[in-house]
């Protein structure tokens, strides 16, 4: 079983569906009500879990209610305890999410104990670093953790994924310490400062990745596919259509499912192939990390 050392938020999200969102000021009556295990990097460890990697998972959790439930639900999904921090005086992570009919959503994230993962507390994370295969981090957890993590990342010769969600501008310094990076169409964009309009866009922002040191770029297009990049191969794989129900944390299911197939020695096709049929199957499914399948769902259906 692949190792994977995956650093990142967890959030409790409170989800209510709506036939619409509302306008500013308008106050509509929804649908249901669900509270799910939510969070990037949490939703990132349990798809990584559930496809069979052995995963340590770099977090921080306030002293309440909705971390002690976090734990709880880490531990049943056979993540290892070892790295789930918690601070005093401040809450855990929540995601207020509301998802339309068409399965689109609308999330407004409060980080809470997320904003205090700090670079010191990676320190505790080394040792698992070490025997890790590949290592896994996202944008919910403060920048200057995200930078440390990659130095480390260099130090020890490891290969490092950023998902680079939410949006947000980066330290250039960054780029040269990453294995992969797996931006979304926005993200890609606000990154490069490339627009995505036409066809040849893809190609240019994966150059631009590569000049600034990123050794592999994976754009993921939602229904439209993903696109990869490196300096010796381009090409775009397409996804399967499916009926969306609930698009929340595809991105996160992508991306957990992604780096236990390449710490399997899958090759680039066949890994990004398995990432979109785990995504696929996750939009058809309410909540970020009830649909996320495990690993005999993602090869049942080839
Ligand atoms: O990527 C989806 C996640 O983003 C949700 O689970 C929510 O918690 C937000 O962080
Ligand atoms: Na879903």
């Amino acid at each position: 079983m692949p190792n994977i050392l995956i650093v990142g938020s967890s959030n409790t999200d409170m989800v209510v569906q709506t036939e619409r969102f509302p306008l500013p000021g308008e106050t509509l009556t929804g649908g249901e009500f669900f509270l799910f295990q939510g969070g990037k990097g949490a939703n990132q460890a349990v798809a990584s879990a559930r496809m069979g990697g052995t995963v340590h998972f770099l977090t921080k959790l306030g002293k309440d209610m909705f971390g002690q439930q976090t734990r709880k639900s880490l531990r049943d999904e056979g993540i290892s305890p070892d790295l789930i921090l918690e601070e005093e005086g401040i809450a855990s992570g929540v995601a207020l999410i509301l998802v339309e009919d068409s399965g689109e959503n609308q999330i407004v994230v409060v980080p809470g104990a997320n904003g205090k993962l700090s670079p010191e507390d990676l320190t505790k994370a080394i040792p698992f670093l070490e025997t890790a295969d590949l290592l896994l981090c996202q944008l919910e957890t403060p920048i200057p953790t995200v930078e440390a993590l990659a130095q480390l990342a260099r130090k020890f010769e490891k290969r490092l994924i950023l998902n680079p969600a939410p949006a947000q501008a980066l330290p250039e310094s960054l780029y040269q310490n990453l294995f992969l990076i797996t931006p979304n169409e926005t993200e890609a964009s606000l990154l490069s400062g490339i627009a995505l309009e036409k066809e040849s866009s893809l190609s240019e922002i994966g150059d631009w990745f590569l000049s600034k040191g990123v050794q592999n770029i994976i754009l993921t297009l939602g229904e439209k596919g993903a696109y990869f990049h490196n300096s010796s191969r381009q090409f775009l794989i397409p996804s399967q259509k499916v009926k969306a129900i609930d698009t929340t944390g595809a991105g996160d299911v992508f991306n957990g499912t992604l780096v236990v197939a390449l710490a399997e020695g899958m090759d680039w096709e066949k890994a990004i192939q398995t990432a979109n049929r785990a995504a696929a199957i996750s939009v058809t499914r309410m909540g970020a990390q009830p649909s996320i399948p495990f690993r005999s769902e993602v090869y049942g259906k080839q």
